[in-house]
């Protein structure tokens, strides 16, 4: 496990725990011939859910927001390489894209498909993330983690051992909703809400895959990925100044991605 090094902590120490939690998202969510899911043209989940259809042997239909452009970027040619079919739904249609008429319609063209929703996050994929927490070996007082849908951090929460909290990052703008939909998932897969979390709202830099000047210089001076795990870590340093961890606090941070270059396998 590596540590964060930074002057501005003090006596906080920052453990960083590398974590793939597209992994974890889809272990739980196997087993059927045919999935389906949806994600932006730069979906991490989208690549993750294609790698693993490859890799397990079954088929994989990618729902993409917005219009079809060519030639495909990095991240769909990955995804189309590993034999996901790709469709795309206009940027209206896709905000309602888990209602029973979109469904609906999706299983009319696709037949019999399991169907994930986007980001993999389900009650499948938050028992998958639930076992995070009993694989750490170090000893740590809060658990931190970006957030995009939320299934990561409702998962790594209820599986926390008494005593420990989590934070989690939120990467969108208006991620308000947040605090319903961890509550909703982790309803969804253990039947009932856990107390020991909280959303941080505050460091979206814009909001999804936007960035800023201060945010580019942090993820290239601390080389990691920057639509989650910049704000994420940002976030932290942010809190420590703060003063918002008690001296001595031991803080570990999930990076879970790396940078995308086109070229490193996804696992899941
Ligand atoms: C690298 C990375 N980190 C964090 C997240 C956020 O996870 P979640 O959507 O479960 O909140 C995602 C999205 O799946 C991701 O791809």
């Amino acid at each position: 496990m590596e540590e964060l090094a930074d002057p501005a902590l003090g006596s906080v120490r920052v453990l960083l725990k590398h974590d793939d939690n597209k992994a974890r998202k889809l272990r739980y969510n196997l087993g059927h011939p045919r999935v389906l899911t949806f994600g932006g043209a730069y979906s991490n989940h989208i690549r993750a859910v294609a790698e693993a259809g490859r890799r397990h042997g079954f088929e994989t239909i990618g729902v993409i927001r917005g219009e079809e452009h060519l030639p495909l970027n990095p991240s769909l040619a990955y995804a189309a390489e590993r034999g996901m079919r790709l469709t795309y739904l206009d940027r209206a249609t896709y905000r309602l894209k888990h209602t029973p008429a979109v469904l609906d319609r999706l299983r009319e063209t696709w037949g019999d498909v399991a169907i994930l929703p986007e980001g993999g996050s389900n009650a499948a994929a938050v028992r998958g993330c639930a076992e995070l927490p009993a694989e750490v070996e170090a000893d740590y007082d809060v658990i931190c983690c970006p957030v995009g849908t939320g299934g990561t951090l409702a998962g790594i929460a209820a599986g926390l051992p008494p005593g420990k909290r989590a934070i989690g990052f939120s990467v969108l703008k208006g991620g308000g909703f947040l605090v319903d939909e961890v509550a909703r998932l982790q309803s969804a897969a253990f039947g009932r809400v856990f107390e020991n979390w909280s959303l941080e709202l505050g460091y979206h830099f814009g909001g999804y895959a936007r960035s800023t000047p201060a945010l580019q210089a942090f993820a290239t001076k601390h080389r990691v990925e920057e639509v989650y795990v910049a704000k994420m870590l940002y976030g932290i340093l942010d809190l420590v100044r703060q003063g918002r961890f008690p001296g001595g606090t031991t803080v570990l941070a999930v990076i879970t991605g790396l940078p995308f270059t086109g070229a490193e396998p996804v696992s899941g």
